[in-house]
């Protein structure tokens, strides 16, 4: 169950929600900062997936800064730090006001980044999904050899391990699935049906805003983005509005893509889409061309409204 908070106490900002997104789409120029006071957003900081990036340079991997009714958080960090730091500088995002870290799941191209963080920021919470490979819930490790202990790969003081879904601020709700995929590509299709080697814990983000309508950030859904999208709305007992992130579609051919379009339009109430990174190209053509002008951009350097 959720938590049940007095939302008057917190600052309800003017926005006007997936209806103000439908109308403007993505927006650029600017900064992160200099539209806080009135609008919750996010800002894709690092992605393949990129065009008239300016200085901002592309690469394999995942991160976005949002900024959600006052607070600052970090979804997914990409794969370098200094592409990762170079990027927050040209795009004129400050690191140093992340409240809160989230690290969708342990691949290299979501997590790579957090070392600069740590060393620019000592103050924000890191809520890390609860992988034994993180050094999170199997104990074994930490038997075994003191280095692998409970938060090994990133030692920070405020770190949280979440294994349930759980709303962690008022309307910030970590949605926490596992991937029944190994998390490569051998488990795709054609060879989905053989053995799991692995079960890999993933974070999703969901967000409420003030109209009720929820925004859902996915790292790479591994645990395929229609599962993550029912968990979310099982959770929130809402529809998700907009989808935002890797949908993992790479390997899929189009057929498959184009029934996990339908399913999410029609029958899971999904109204915008924005997908990006390890959903690759051809899939995202295939998102465009299914919800036509609820299709969003969602490449390197775009900021949408949330
Ligand atoms: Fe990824
Ligand atoms: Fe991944």
């Amino acid at each position: 169950m959720r938590k049940n908070y007095h939302r008057r106490e917190f600052l309800q900002l003017s926005l006007a929600g997936l209806a103000t997104l439908a109308g403007c789409g993505e927006f650029r120029g600017g900064t992160l900062d200099d539209k806080i006071t009135s609008k919750n957003q996010i800002l894709n900081l690092y992605d393949n997936i990129a065009k008239d990036t300016g200085e901002a340079i592309s690469d394999w991997g995942f991160s976005a800064l949002i900024r959600y009714n006052g607070k600052t958080i970090l979804f997914d960090a990409g794969t370098f730090p200094d592409i990762f730091k170079h990027n927050a500088k040209v795009l004129g995002a400050d690191l140093t006001m992340v409240d809160i870290a989230i690290l969708s799941h342990i691949h290299p191209d979501h997590i790579g980044g957090l070392d600069y963080l740590l060393k620019i920021n000592p103050d924000f919470k890191l809520f890390l999904p609860n992988d034994g490979n993180l050094g999170g819930k199997d104990e074994f490790y930490a038997e075994m050899d003191k280095k692998y202990a409970r938060g090994y790969l990133y030692r920070h003081p405020n770190t949280e391990f979440v294994e349930e879904c759980t709303e962690i601020a008022p309307g910030v709700v970590l949605v926490a699935t596992t991937s029944p995929l190994a998390g490569g590509f051998w488990k795709y299709p054609p060879y989905e049906n053989e053995p799991l080697f692995i079960e890999m814990p993933e974070l999703s983000l969901a967000l409420e805003g003030k109209d009720g309508q929820v925004s859902l950030i996915s790292g790479c859904s591994h645990s395929k983005i229609e599962e993550i999208i029912k968990k979310t709305r099982k959770y929130i007992g809402k529809n998700v509005s907009l989808v935002v992130g890797g949908f993992h579609h790479l390997p899929y051919s189009s057929e498959y893509v184009y029934n996990i379009a339908r399913l999410m339009k029609d029958e899971l109430g999904v109204k915008y889409v924005a997908p990006t990174h390890c959903t690759g190209e051809k899939a995202i053509a295939i998102f465009k061309e299914f919800y036509k002008e609820d299709f969003h951009y969602f490449g390197l350097g775009t900021k949408l409204l949330l």
